[in-house]
């Protein structure tokens, strides 16, 4: 999917693919020298996290283990509540790893905190956060996100893994949707 095939519903690109290239190997490239001579578990966040998990995990060159979580956070569409159910809980043992979890986006910053303090009581050496977005609120809350690929503007994002209605994961950027998309 292409700029091309959003027709009217796409409102403006906010990050190109090529941003997003650049940034994420600068990221992979602080992940290598942090957690140099060490063996990282990459936690991804299902599902929006998964373009950022396969491109991140891919420029990085130390040796890595990849497993995945789904949660869904109690709340209306737009708005996350912080009380969180795991839907698909991790399948590795997290004691004594150095854990980074990978995300897509974080908002209100209440789904991450919940899981950092879930991963935190299993044991694990170090659980850090790499994140591709990062919106205004989040920056106020007291999570700790040891790596944000871009800080945007409070408007609701699409695109690279982010969906609308569970449409739009497979644009190669991120963009903002055409008001008409949202019945506006
Ligand atoms: P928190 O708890 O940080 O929740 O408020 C983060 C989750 O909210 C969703 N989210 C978005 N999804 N475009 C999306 O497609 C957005 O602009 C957006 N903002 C928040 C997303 O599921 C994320 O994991
Ligand atoms: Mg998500």
């Amino acid at each position: 999917m292409d700029v091309q095939d959003m027709g009217q519903d796409l409102e403006k690109v906010l990050l190109s693919k090529e941003q997003i290239d650049t940034r994420l190997t600068e990221m992979a490239a602080e992940i290598d020298a942090d957690y140099a001579g060490r063996e990282l578990l990459l936690v991804g966040v299902l599902r929006g996290a998964v373009m950022v998990m396969a491109d991140l995990s891919r420029k990085i060159h130390l040796p890595i283990e990849m497993d995945w979580m789904a949660v869904s956070s109690y709340g209306s569409g737009t708005k996350s509540s912080g009380v969180v159910r795991i839907l698909k809980d991790l399948d590795t043992d997290l004691h004594g790893r150095d854990v980074l979890i990978v995300e897509d986006i974080i908002d209100s910053g209440l789904t991450l905190s919940w899981l950092l303090a879930n991963l935190r009581s299993r044991g694990p050496a170090s659980v850090e956060i790499a994140t591709l977005l990062r919106k205004p609120e989040a920056a106020k809350v007291a999570v700790d996100v040891r790596y944000v690929g871009f800080d945007i503007a409070p408007e609701f994002v699409v695109g690279y893994g982010l969906d609308y209605a569970e449409r739009y994961r497979h644009l190669p950027f991120v963009g903002t949707l055409a008001p008409h998309v949202y019945g506006g």
